[in-house]
């Protein structure tokens, strides 16, 4: 477990001195004082079998304020994991936790307080991204003002200004992928899991995501990211774990993962390729 009250202290001071302070953290939710607070993610022995096991037997903890890269070769079952702890898989044995939530007993609690960014989010193309944030805010019953102010914010920060009145039908797929983001974050959920959010964005897009994704932690949230673009996971991500055969197979900071794969000062391409190479080699 990593100490997330003294992260979050320093990454909090660090955006009050930066000023981003009173703009981003209407957020934060995590009480220096609270100890008792539970993980943002906690899963145990969790299985999903298809026609062959595509998760198997997976526990996994991520606690409150971390910015977590789950990274793993294609197939190795990153999106069964996330889609079942987002609900629209059900899982063959095992429990899932969201912020002290039972997702699987409880799984519309557990819904208000999470977002899932699938790899090809789905959005209402008759509406245009203003209008369809407004309308996912009014599913989350969120007063109509608050919802316009987070909505415009929302817009400005991820570059969609320009486009707030075109009909979402009109746009690329990249604006599409951040209308799908903002309707995500809309309803400020404290955890925030996304399937490849990067891919397809072009580079000013990915460092708008990115700022996003780096401001929601520093507030408290919790996020979870799958990605294959390796330097993104090294720079952002303060523990990474990875998934080989549907097991998690190491988990921990670059330092932790650099010595586990015997690679010190290593880059996690190099890291990553030795675990999942030493996996496959140990499962022969
Ligand atoms: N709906 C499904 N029906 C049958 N098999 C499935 C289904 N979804 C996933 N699988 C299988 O489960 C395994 C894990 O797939 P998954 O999509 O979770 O991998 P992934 O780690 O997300 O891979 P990628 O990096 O390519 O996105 C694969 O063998 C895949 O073929
Ligand atoms: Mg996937």
């Amino acid at each position: 477990m990593v100490a997330p009250h003294s992260r979050l202290l320093n990454a909090n001071a660090l955006a009050f001195r930066t000023g981003k302070f009173l703009t981003a953290c209407s957020r934060f939710r995590v009480s220096m004082s609270d100890h008792a607070v539970p993980p943002a993610l906690e899963i145990r022995n969790l299985r999903k079998t298809f026609a062959k096991p595509a998760v198997d037997c997976l526990s996994l903890t991520i606690g409150r304020g971390e910015f977590y890269a789950l990274l793993g070769p294609n197939g190795a079952g990153k999106t069964t994991t996330l889609r079942m702890v987002a609900g629209l898989l059900k899982p063959d044995a095992g429990e899932i936790s969201i912020c002290g939530i039972n997702a699987l007993a409880k799984p519309v609690d557990a819904k208000t307080v999470m977002a899932w960014v699938p790899d090809e989010p789905l959005i209402y193309d008759k509406l245009d991204p203003l209008e369809y944030l407004e309308f996912v805010a009014g599913l989350w019953a969120m007063d109509p003002v608050k919802a316009e102010h987070e909505a415009r914010h929302l817009i400005e920060i991820l570059g969609l200004a320009p486009h707030a009145a075109t009909r979402c039908h009109g746009l690329s797929k990249g604006m599409r992928q951040k209308v799908a983001l903002a309707g995500a974050l809309i309803h400020d959920p404290q955890l925030i899991i996304l399937d490849e959010p990067l891919t397809g964005l072009d580079a000013a897009s990915a460092r708008q995501v990115k700022a996003v994704l780096k401001d929601r932690v520093a507030c408290g949230a919790t996020v979870i990211m799958t990605t294959h673009i390796l330097d993104v996971a090294e720079r952002m991500a303060e523990r990474i774990g990875v998934i080989s055969n549907g097991k998690l197979i190491a988990q921990g900071t670059l330092e932790e993962l650099s010595r586990k794969a015997g690679q010190d000062g290593g880059t996690l391409e190099e890291i990553f390729l030795t675990l999942v190479a030493n996996e496959d080699a140990a499962a022969a």
